[in-house]
């Protein structure tokens, strides 16, 4: 029966991991051993199985007896320990949510309703790095996926507005202490039913400037504000994350010549679902509803949401959208730029679609493919 290791399972994405693959019986036709870096010989999570005590995720000589290794531990562990067991020999599957292994040559984004025949035939050739892709990419390609794949796209650019839960767990904790503070300081203005508005707003202002602010995560305040830079810089003024746009799309998808994606990323203070407005150029005009059809069709998770203000406001929210596995894509129709020009909203959950589902998905792909 093959082995498989699972480390940085007790982490937000790898917590959805757990909770996904238990609601799915995943834990089914293979051995599971878990891995920890800080309470080695602990109790593994509660899966309905007996497993043995945790191991440590840094014994190569422990990882190498899986078939495959599957972590959400994050980069800097896959820097640390991925090149040792490569070196030690071991010639498994590596199955990893963070990004430090996405753009090498010899791994694949994983995004199986949108590639898996790039998955497929890397499997076949022998490939064994499967590595998830950039939350605000695998949202955009599995809402317009169709587009791309009926090759229909010239261009597309991308205005973002990315959850706290891409920042991580910190983060999203530090959103909500932020708008507890500021509920705070203006409590007594808001009891008072004649206070201004304008007197609230100077309250709020002076509670986001105040030094005890909590903001050691995001830096700045989040709460009441939008912040349009999400990671570090690149040298032509992109951000990192902006840049990741062009880069994974077009890995994802297997293009020959790349199809230029870039636009704006900015963090708002939604939970954990990244929203997004999009523009296409078309390479032909193609009539609306023939676009919206191939939109649908897609794949079995992508909802077309009317474009009406009702149907929009109802489901084509991060309110309405967390914690499910559905990608509405609204407000669909052509620019006044002229019949090329589609414009498109979507929203998903950062933490399923966006991170663990992709993962959860690739781990049975893999097993399959050995079984
Ligand atoms: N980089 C993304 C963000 C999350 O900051 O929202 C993970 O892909």
């Amino acid at each position: 029966m093959a082995r498989a290791a699972f480390i940085g399972w007790r982490g937000m994405v790898g917590s959805v991991l757990m909770d996904r693959m238990t609601s799915e019986k995943d834990f089914a036709g293979f051995e599971p051993a878990f891995f920890t870096t800080s309470q080695v010989g602990q109790k593994g999570p509660r899966i309905g199985l007996d497993t043995p005590p945790l191991k440590d995720a840094y014994d190569v000589k422990e990882l190498k007896a899986a078939d495959i290794i599957v972590t959400c531990q994050g980069s800097d562990h896959t820097k640390k320990v991925y090149p040792k067991l490569r070196k030690a020999g071991w010639k498994g599957y590596w199955i990893d949510a963070s990004s430090a292994m996405r753009m090498n040559g010899d791994s694949v984004i994983v995004l199986d309703p949108v590639n898996r025949t790039v998955i497929d035939k890397a499997l076949k050739k022998g490939v064994k790095d499967f590595i998830g892709g950039n939350c605000t990419v695998s949202l955009m390609l599995m809402g317009l996926g169709g587009l791309f794949h009926a090759g229909l796209v010239e261009w597309v650019t991308s205005m973002t507005y990315q959850a706290a839960s891409g920042a991580g767990a910190k983060n999203m904790r530090e959103l909500i202490e932020q708008m507890a503070f500021i509920s705070k300081s203006s409590k007594k203005l808001l009891d008072n039913p004649a206070s201004a508005a304008l007197d609230l707003d100077r309250k709020v202002l002076s509670a986001m400037h105040d030094d005890s602010f909590p903001r050691a995560n995001f830096g700045f305040p989040l709460a009441g504000n939008v912040l349009p830079w999400i990671d570090t810089a690149m040298e032509n003024g992109q951000s990192r994350e902006e840049w990741k746009g062009q880069a994974e799309t077009n890995k994802i998808l297997g293009t020959k010549k790349p199809i230029p994606v870039d636009g704006l990323c900015v963090r708002v203070g939604a939970m954990r679902c990244h929203s997004q407005a999009l523009t296409f150029r078309l390479k032909k005009d193609v009539p609306l509803d023939e676009v919206t059809g191939i939109i649908r069709e897609a794949n079995d998770w992508v909802r077309v949401i009317e474009n009406t203000k009702e149907k929009t406001l109802e489901k084509l929210t991060p309110a309405a959208v967390t914690g499910r596995l559905g990608v509405p894509v609204g407000r669909i129709r052509k620019l006044n730029l002229g019949p090329r020009y589609l414009t498109c909203y979507t929203v998903g959950d950062q933490l399923l679609w966006g991170a663990a589902e992709p993962i959860r998905r690739i781990f049975r792909i893999v097993l399959d493919h050995i079984s």
